[in-house]
């Protein structure tokens, strides 16, 4: 029998690079090795009970069927209030589209407007789906230049003809967040091309300032029309599992998004949407903050044991729960994939590569681990590097 004919454009896509060393340092662990992961893009600590209790009495009570494809109308309200209240636009449950997770946000918002052809500035280094998220639907990913994104790379990428741009801030992989004068900057930047924007703000209250997170639309809330704010209770809340995700935008965009959305997954599971409920009415608020003020902590472990050896360079990360190490001065040129399947398997160590992020040479370390692990995790990592020089 002839094979199966698969189309170009889904041949053309990656898998997630990151997969590879999670399933590897799985199967070695199952076979007894000593393996310390600090690979995690999820907060280890248990979902709030508020959401358990309210997921749990949803499906008693019978709640388990469809749910409007949009969204709970309650919980859109409750979406739209908490998050318009933050960012002063998006107050009206029209301009709320709930999906199964951020990502599900961000490939509806995209789909409703990426055409064939159409250049996309995405930020370097950059979240692994942002890339191929935008080659799924034909259009072509431009990487801005540096490592933090600067209105200049903006107002380039608008010159080259680019349609829209993704900002993530607090970033994964860096854990960087942009200060009020390069979000002013860059909104301007943004105002001036005409581009739409997905702002990918998952991470937003994982933050370790004392102000709130620098937004575009507070610097300038007259990009609304053609801005798109993404976010969500997965790591918040640490709720990964639940796949419930938020895309607060124009009405217009929100509703074309929808319709996207009804015609491939409908709504996002109705009880998991309950359980998110409880937590953006603020039900789990003591929970929220314990868990920032353990990653806080943590944070400030991994990085004064980094910083104790002067071969190892990274950017203060502000926000989310990682750290993205540069190991030029330590190892000279280097595959960073190969680098971490070898630290994997002679040292026991799991690390994310930098080359899935598009920043060779660098490799993210999370800290969504306990102290233990983060303490012996830095210590091979630094063992491993003396002895390759
Ligand atoms: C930058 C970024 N955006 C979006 C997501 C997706 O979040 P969710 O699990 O809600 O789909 C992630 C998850 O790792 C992320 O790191």
């Amino acid at each position: 029998m002839a094979d199966i004919r698969f189309a170009p454009r889904a041949e053309s896509l990656l898998g997630s690079a990151t997969l590879q060393i999670t399933a590897r340092a799985a199967e070695l662990k199952a076979s007894g090795r000593d393996i310390v992961s600090l690979s995690a893009g999820q907060p280890d600590f248990p979902s709030p009970p508020a959401a358990i209790e309210a997921a749990e009495k949803a499906m008693r009570e019978g709640r388990t069927g469809y749910t409007a494809n949009a969204g709970l109308p309650e919980l859109r309200k409750a979406v739209a209030r908490k998050w318009g209240t933050l960012h002063g636009v998006f107050d009206d449950p029209a301009c709320v589209l709930v999906s199964c997770g951020a990502k599900h946000s961000i490939a509806n918002l995209m789909e409703a407007v990426v055409c064939e052809g159409d250049r996309i500035l995405i930020p370097r280094p950059w979240w692994v789906s942002y890339p191929e998220m935008v080659k799924r639907l034909g259009g072509v990913p431009v990487a801005g230049e540096s490592n933090h994104l600067t209105a200049s790379e903006v107002r380039h990428a608008a010159s080259e003809g680019a349609r829209g741009m993704i900002f993530n801030s607090p970033s994964n992989p860096t854990g960087r967040v942009h200060s009020e004068k390069e979000i002013s900057e860059i909104a301007d930047a943004i105002a001036d091309s005409g581009m739409w924007v997905i702002s990918d703000d998952i991470y937003e209250f994982l933050h370790y300032g004392d102000k709130p997170v620098p937004h575009l639309l507070r610097a300038r809330p007259d990009l609304a029309p053609r801005l798109a704010v993404v976010t969500g209770v997965s790591k918040t809340w640490s709720m990964t599992g639940w796949r419930i995700g938020f895309a607060l935008a124009d009405p217009k965009w929100t509703a074309m998004a929808g319709r996207i959305q009804s015609h491939t997954t409908s709504n996002a599971p109705t009880m998991c949407q309950y359980g998110s409920l409880a937590v953006v009415e603020g039900r789990a608020e003591k929970e929220r903050l314990e868990m920032l003020s353990a990653f806080h902590a943590r944070r400030d472990l991994m990085c004064s044991l980094l910083s104790q050896d002067e071969r190892l360079s990274f950017p203060e990360p502000l926000g989310a729960f990682y750290v993205f190490v540069d190991l030029t001065k330590a190892c000279g040129k280097l595959d960073t994939a190969a680098f971490c399947i070898s630290l994997l398997e002679e040292e026991g160590l799991a690390l994310i590569p930098g080359s899935a992020f598009g920043a060779e040479g660098c490799v993210r370390l999370s800290f969504a681990a306990s102290n233990s692990d983060i303490e012996k995790g830095v210590k091979r990592l630094r063992d491993f590097i003396s002895g390759r020089v």
